[in-house]
């Protein structure tokens, strides 16, 4: 999916007590226990977080954030990441959004979701892709409702944003891309 201008973002604020910073040394195993906890679809396992993210821990602090209790704990979390090689590259790339079961359904997305898109422009992108699936319908409503776009560059994908209900104004690639409807 794409949101083609990172201005106008929806406002989302976190409720009392709760809230969002960035990346510190031995979050590695926060992120790793948040994604265990909360990603049905992808194997989770312990090296994935430097595989994703490289050794930069001046990059992570830069760019990942955690939703945090207010306990303390670390219940969530989301990258304000790049992809040089996407569609000619410049835009940024919202990475690895995830809250723990146990703390979904209270709106706390939205603001994580809102903190990684303005660190997004703030760190210079216009623009902001993320790749998601079809069996993620929390994710798939929350991306919509936040302005990002279906992004369909092949028949299968025009095929299951249908499905999915998408508008036909989707944001479509120019070239050899059938359209919806
Ligand atoms: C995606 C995720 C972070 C969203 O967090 P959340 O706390 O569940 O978010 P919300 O409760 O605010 O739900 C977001 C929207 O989805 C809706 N929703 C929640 N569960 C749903 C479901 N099973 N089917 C359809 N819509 C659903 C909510 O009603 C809300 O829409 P609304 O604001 O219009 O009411 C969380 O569900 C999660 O961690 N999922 C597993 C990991 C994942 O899929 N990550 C995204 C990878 S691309």
């Amino acid at each position: 999916m794409v949101r083609p201008t990172l201005q106008g973002l929806p406002a989302a604020s976190l409720p009392h007590g709760f809230g969002i910073r960035r990346f510190q040394p031995g979050d590695e195993a926060n992120w790793t226990a948040i994604l265990v906890a909360a990603d049905q679809l992808n194997p989770i396992t312990s090296g994935l977080f430097r595989r994703q993210f490289g050794s930069d821990d001046r990059l992570l602090e830069e760019r990942q954030f955690y939703l945090v209790a207010p306990s303390g704990e670390a219940i969530g979390t989301a990258t304000a990441w790049f992809d040089e090689h996407f569609e000619g590259g410049g835009w940024g790339r919202v990475h690895w959004v995830a809250i723990v079961p146990g703390w979904q359904g209270r709106g706390l997305s939205r603001p994580l979701l809102r903190a990684v898109c303005e660190r997004l422009a703030e760190l210079g992108h216009v623009r902001a892709f993320l790749r998601t699936e079809a069996g993620r319908p929390a994710a798939l409503r929350l991306y919509r409702s936040f302005g990002f776009q279906p992004f369909i560059r092949q028949a299968s994908e025009a095929e299951t944003w249908k499905h999915l209900g998408a508008p036909v104004e989707s944001f479509i690639r120019a070239h050899g891309v059938p359209q919806l409807g």
